[in-house]
Order: C-alpha cells, then structure tokens, then sequence
C-alpha cells in the first residue's frame, strides 16, 4: 500500500501522499452546515441542500482534477507551498493527511517550517473552523506571508454554473476588519450570508477573484501570492472570493496558531440591515467569538470527537480479523450516518445538484443507522411516510429543503411502497417504539388527508397485491430495485431519460425480485401485526404471503437459480433459455433472504450457481454474461457497456444480499470470503487499481466482463453501506434486534476461534463473548446470560441501563 494507511487508534484514515488514484474525500458537518474536503484540501461547502444554498464554489469534472478547494499559501522567502500539496503544488518534505471521523487534518513540512491546518465542522454553529498551526523548525527567524483563499458560489449551485449572463453582475461583498462577507442576493430575497474570518490583523485582503489570480492564472500561481501582497479588492459582480493576506513571524522553535471561521448565517427579514445596503454582522460577530483562540476551537474539536466515540459504543466488535474490525466498528457506520444525511446528493461522484433523497434509498439508508440515532430515524420514517401515495405507491424522490415528493419522477417504481415496511419493522425491532404506528401521516404531503403510519403499511402491502400480473407476481412499474431494468420503457429516442419517460401501456412485465421481497417484508409485516395484536391483519397478509410463496415457486424457479423478470411480452428474463444475461443476482439474496428454498436445497443450489457465474474476485457480478448490445425491452440496463453499473458491474449494494443469503444456508466461510472481495480495508492493496478511497464502500467496481475489471466508482453514498453493516453485523456476527429480545445468531468463518460483540439495545449494554472451539460456523451449543444458562438464541429485553455478560459457546 503506497498511499496511506489505518490508524484504528485515532480512528483515522493516514493519507501520506496528496497523488492518490482519485481525490479520497471526507465529509464535515452537524447536521445543517456541510463540508466536503479531499485530501488535498479539494471541496466545498453548504448549507443544508447542496444545490440551493452552496456556499463556497466547485467544478465537478473539472481540469487539473479537483481544483478548488478552500487553500492556503505559504511564502517562506523564496519557497512557496501548500500544507495541503495543492494549490502550489510544490513537492513536500513531508505530507500527509488524516481523515477522521467529522474531521481532517492536513500536516505540511517544507524548509524547516511545518504547517498543520485542521478542518471541522462544530455542532454549536453553522460553519468550517480552520486551525492553521505554524511552526518554524529551522535555527533562524522566519516571516511567513500567508494568503487564505475560498471562492463563494452564488448560492444556488445550478445557476452558478449556467447562467453567466446574470451571476456576472450581482457579486456582492463587504469588508469589516478581518472578516470577509459575502452579501450577494441578501438586498433581495435572500435572508442569508457567508463570511470568512481569521483571528488575528490582516496585511490586506482580496474579494475579487481576477485581480487577486490574475485573468490567464490558475489557483497554483495567483497574482497576488507571486507578488507577495494583496490588492485590497472589494468585488463588484463577477467571481467574489475571500483571500486574507497575513503575516506571521516565529522564532526558532516557535509555533503559532490563527483559527478561520467560515460561517453562514440567517438573519430574520426585519434586522437584514443596520444602514441601507450594510448588513447586520450581529449573527456572524456572535460565531467568530466563540473561535477567537485556538483553545477554543480545539475544545469544539473535542465535543465532535466524543461524540463519535458515543454513536459508534452502539455496536463494538472484536474478531481474529483487525480490517474486519475496523471496516464494522469506526468506517462503515461512519458512512452509514452520511448516507443518513446525504442519501445520493453530494459527493465527488453526486453533483449535489441533481438528485433529492431517495425514497427507496432513504429506507435502506436507515437500515444501517438506526441502532446509531433512533431518533433521527423516526422522522425520517415520518417524512418519507408523507409522500406516499394514498394508493399505497411512492414518489421516488423527495426534496430535502421543501420535503415534497419531486414531481419530475414521480412514481410507479414498484419496489419503492415495500422498503417502507423494512425501515418500519427495522426501527420498532431496534427501540419497541410500536407508538410509531399510531403517528398521524399525510399522503402526498396533504395536511387534509392524513392516517396512521400502521395504514401506510398496509397500503405498502396492499400495492403490491392490488398490482399483480399474469403469473401472479408484482408488476415491475418502471423499474424495482435496479432502477436500469426499464421493462415498459422501450425508448429508442437518445435524448429522453429511461426511468421518467413515458412508459408503453399494455404490458404484463413483472418482478421476480419484487416478489422475493413482498414474502420478506410481508412476513415482517404479519410479525408487526401480531405483535401490536391485529391477528386478523396478521392472518391476512400471511395468506397472501403463502400465495406469493407458491406464485414464486410456479413460474419464479429456473431450475438452478430464481428467474429475474418477465418481460412486456411475458418472456422469462435472467434463465438459462435467455440469449444474455442469463442469471442475475438480486432475486438469488432476496428470495433466499425471505427464506425461500432452504427447505428443498434450492437456496443451496442458486448459491453454487452464484458462485460459479457471477462471483469474480472483485465481488459478486449483477448479470452474467454481460448484455453486449442495446436491448431496447430491457432499457437502460442494456445501454451500460458490459462490466460497468447495471451490466454486470460489481453493484456493492447487493452483494451482502447474497452473503445474508450464506449466512442463512449456514455458509459462514463463503460469507465472509464474499465480503472480503467488496469490503475496503481488505481491497486496500488494490488502491491503485480501485482507485475510490481504502475505507468506504463503493457504488459500483467493473466486473470481471468490464474493460478494465475492478474498477471502482461512486464512493461513499450507496446502499453499500447500510447493507454491509447489516450483513457483517447482524449475520455474520449475527447480533440483530428482533421483536421480542436481541437475537444472537453467529455465521462465521470457522476458524475464528473467538468474538465478542458489545451492542447496546434498549436501554442495556450486552457484552457478548461467542467461544468456538470446535471450529463451526453457525448454531449455539450453550448459552448463559449473567451467569445464568438459557436456552434459544434470544437474549432478554433488559431496559435497566446496566451492562450484561452473555457467554455463547457454538
Ligand atoms: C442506485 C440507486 C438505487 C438503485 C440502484 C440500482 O444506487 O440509488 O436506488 O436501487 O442504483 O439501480
Ligand atoms: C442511473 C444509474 C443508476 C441510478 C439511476 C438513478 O440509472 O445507472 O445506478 O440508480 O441512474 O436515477
């Protein structure tokens, strides 16, 4: 591994040279102000919703890549360099960077002198707080010049980029001491503005991008910087930006410390002004004071970092295996969370400006973070809830800011309805709160018409069995899960999307993976029915549960694999009797994972058929072999060429179906192998190749077909991540919250001797210690709790704040 390394300690991801195969980001925020920041200080920041209040400026896809970002420069006599290697790019006498969780820190070293900036998002206040900590190593005084540099976006991230004929006449700035605001759009709508700060005096400033970089100039050589002052600009229209120029002398051996605060505030509309046209600093003035010193600032760093060792003490895990370890307890619930917060909206990968939150994604999403923040579930439950169709279907997409079901896409994706009983049955198993069930919830956003979260369930369910086809099985709508298999789309116009065009009428394509899924969430439904006594609820769904058991069984067996659709025509997609793309993986978990054929030896027999054609060692592939022409039936899933996304990609997200699927035919070494292909610390020597970052998921890695085979792309927001930690966590260490108790259920590799799992559950902590001796895989021989034997594998609802000891022997 040449780029960097795990410091499990720190829970840090070690960067130690800013040429990594691709720009190996992290995220920054509290929930409202967000940062995105690459290891070479690459990024940007906003409030809220990526697209409608950017704060500071990007350019996705951009030349040298990743080139803007929130910088400094440092002029030590005739040496000019970046702490963060770019934007100078001066080679370093020693870099490094260090992601960690709601933090980065950058370290530079370069002529005797050392610069450490350290970058995070406080939870107090809206806005990035930098420490520029410099520190002269040499035998002589030194006087650096440093210049700050951001680039403001003119708030709404779309228009900034395309509608130049406006944006370059309403650039608006202020200039007070050592703050830098940026006003423009407040003297209309907008209640809300940016600055940025440095605690100490200035030697000068800029706010106008082309005098302070020079017209023809990149960020590696700015006017200002090469002549070593600053212009004093104060931008009117074009490109504002905010550069402060200062200079810091150290001694020998001495160190100094500057903290910036980048900041947004809203002001209500009645105080927006003190005079016409100057605005009121009240807001901002009252955040630069609680970062006035470094101790200040390093207290506030401090809260972030306890506050990750409390969201993480949730679920804590030992094995044999250390990157198993430390994908399951600091990096992969990390990511969970920011999937929590961004869905798919903004990444290096996610422009910010396009999608809203999923409706399907948002529900898996929770999957993986409910046991983290319970409460935060709730609501997301509750707003995503309140865009469902009163027929019981979903928008696919909601807006963050406004709430609302996006209307461009609308629906009929006819999955979606049945991801809200997972994340239902997900949290009321996590926290008890069946209180949940009796919420009152709008559809479609309607105040006026409202019922109880339980009957949004039941509409769940009930679209599904209201839209069945000739076999029997669910109607694929517009596509299921794989938003690319488009079975009624039949587009042969380039310019028109696959999933929102208008769909041909007539057709009978339904979903094997839909069903697959009904007779998964369905039972959990019936479960949740009985639980809350509605036994005859209960009695009903099961019976249509059983019916979609048999409709499967009928026409969804292929022989050694489920079926995966069948199309507008009624002709079988992913069999052995199709020309490509003869099987495909998602019906394979799902089906398994809802318990089908683990009775008959049909599970066993899809997972050796799994095994032989789709797994690779990169993963486990979506199809096999690829489509290699343009099917116009299938729709987008054949416009990929073969290996990448949708065609026969490794597509993360699915991959733990299948390891669910071992763990539940008792196959704890496949599991765990099959885990070890996707899982980021086990693939880290494969950076270079991969090219994504060594400790989060990604979206998708080209499979064995693709051009170039392993390959990965669309890091950090992804279905991957709640779905590993799902698979590792609750099957293969098999620690998952049922109903009526914490169940304990260990798939493991057999020669893991020993591990211990601390979960924490409902109002209880429970160290549990699971023995091994004689090398199995699953299935509990002995069980004592306190001290005491008991028999099953669940483990009481204690709910009295105390720590248990659970020793398991398998
Ligand atoms: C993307 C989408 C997700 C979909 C998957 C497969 O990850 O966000 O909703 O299920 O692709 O098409
Ligand atoms: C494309 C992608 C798919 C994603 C979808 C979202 O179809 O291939 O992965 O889910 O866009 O709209």
């Amino acid at each position: 591994m040449k780029f960097g390394y795990f410091d499990d300690k720190s829970r840090e991801y070690v960067i130690t040279t800013p040429q990594t195969p691709y720009p190996w980001i992290n995220y920054l925020g509290n929930g409202d102000f967000f940062s995105i920041i690459s290891n070479t200080s690459g990024g940007y920041s906003f409030y809220r919703d990526a697209r409608l209040r950017r704060i500071t400026r990007y350019r996705y896809n951009n030349i040298p890549l990743d080139s803007n970002g929130k910088y400094f420069y440092i002029r030590d006599e005739e040496v000019l360099w970046s702490p963060s290697w770019k934007p100078a790019k001066t080679p370093l006498d020693k870099y490094e960077c260090r992601h960690g969780l709601g933090y980065s820190k950058f370290l530079g070293e370069k002529n005797k002198c050392r610069a450490e900036v350290t970058c995070f998002v406080p939870d107090e206040v809206n806005a990035e707080i930098q420490i520029l900590k410099l520190e002269n190593l040499s035998d002589k005084t030194k006087t650096l010049k440093i210049h700050s540099f951001v680039e403001w976006c003119l708030w709404n991230a779309l228009e900034d980029t395309t509608n130049f004929q406006r944006n370059f006449s309403t650039g608006q700035v202020e200039i007070e001491g050592s703050t830098l605001y940026h006003k423009t759009e407040f003297r209309e709508r907008r209640n809300h503005y940016a600055f940025y700060h440095v605690n100490t005096a200035l030697k000068g400033y800029d706010t106008d991008r082309e005098k302070f970089l020079g017209l023809y100039n990149g960020l590696e050589a700015p006017d200002a910087v090469i002549n070593q002052t600053a212009y004093n600009t104060e931008a009117h229209g074009w490109s504002p930006i905010a550069s402060h120029f200062i200079e810091v002398t150290l001694k020998p051996g001495e160190h100094k410390e500057l903290v910036f605060v980048l900041g947004y505030v809203e002001v209500p509309d009645k105080d927006k002004f003190v005079t016409n046209q100057v605005i009121n600093k009240a807001p901002a003035k009252s955040i630069i004071e609680k970062f006035d010193s470094p101790a200040k600032a390093y207290a506030s760093l401090q809260l972030v970092v306890n506050k990750w060792t409390t969201l993480l003490s949730a679920y804590q895990t030992t094995t044999p295996d250390d990157k198993f370890n430390r994908v399951v307890n600091i990096w992969n619930q990390y990511q969970c969370v920011i999937t929590y917060f961004f869905s798919r909206s903004a990444s290096y990968f996610e422009s910010g400006i396009g999608r809203g939150m999923g409706f399907r994604d948002s529900n898996q999403d929770l999957l993986g973070f409910v046991h983290i923040m319970p409460h935060l579930a709730k609501q997301r439950i509750i707003d995503i809830a309140s865009t469902q169709f009163e027929d019981g279907g979903a928008y696919h997409q909601y807006q963050p800011l406004t709430k609302r079901g996006n209307s461009d896409i609308g629906g009929n994706f006819n999955d979606d309805p049945l991801w809200l009983i997972a994340a239902v049955s997900a949290y009321i198993k996590e926290t008890g709160d069946t209180s949940i069930l009796d919420e009152s919830v709008p559809f479609d956003n309607n105040e006026k018409n409202k019922a109880s979260l339980f009957e949004h369930l039941k509409r769940s369910f009930d679209h599904v069995i209201n839209n069945l086809g000739p076999h029997k099985l669910p109607l694929i709508g517009r596509a299921d899960w794989n938003d690319c298999l488009n079975l009624n789309c039949f587009s042969n116009n380039p310019d028109e999307s696959f999933q929102i065009t208008e769909n041909k009428s007539g057709g009978a394509a339904e979903s094997v993976f839909i069903a697959g899924m009904f007779v998964k969430y369905g039972k959990e439904y019936a479960e949740i029915c009985q639980f809350i006594k509605n036994t005859k609820e209960a009695q009903r769904a099961e019976i249509h549960v059983n019916e979609m058991v048999n409709a499967i069984n009928k026409h969804g067996w292929d022989g050694e694999w489920f079926l995966r659709a069948y199309d507008f025509f009624g002709n079988k997609i992913g069999s052995h009797t199709c020309e490509e793309a003869k099987i495909f993986i998602e019906p394979q978990g799902f089906c398994i994972m809802a318990g089908l054929g683990l009775e008959d030896g049909r599970a066993n027999t899809t997972l050796e058929s799994v095994h032989k054609y789709l797994a690779c060692e990169h993963g486990i592939v979506l199809n096999y072999p690829a489509f290699t022409r343009y099917h116009i039936e299938y729709g987008e899933i054949s416009s990929y060429p073969q290996g990448y996304k949708e065609n026969a990609g490794v597509f993360c997200h699915n991959n733990p179906w299948v390891i669910i699927a071992e763990t539940q035919n008792g196959n704890g070494d496949r599991a765990y192998d099959y885990f070890t292909r996707i899982s980021p610390a086990h693939t880290e020597d494969k950076s270079e190749l991969h090219k994504t970052e060594p400790y989060v998921f990604a979206q998708m890695i080209a499979g064995k077909e693709a051009f170039k085979p392993g390959e990965a792309k669309n890091s950090w927001l992804t279905g991957a991540a709640a779905w590993t930690f799902v698979a590792a966590s609750q099957h293969i260490l098999g620690v998952r919250p049922g109903l009526n108790g914490l169940i304990v259920d260990p798939c493991i590799p057999k020669q893991w001797k020993e591990i211990s799992v601390t979960r924490r559950f409902r109002n209880a902590v429970y160290n549990i210690k699971v023995h091994n001796p004689d090398g199995k895989s699953r299935g509990i021989s002995e069980m004592t709790v306190d001290g005491t034997l008991i028999k099953g594998n669940e483990l009481p609802i204690f709910n009295d704040n105390n720590i248990h000891e659970i020793e398991i022997t398998l």
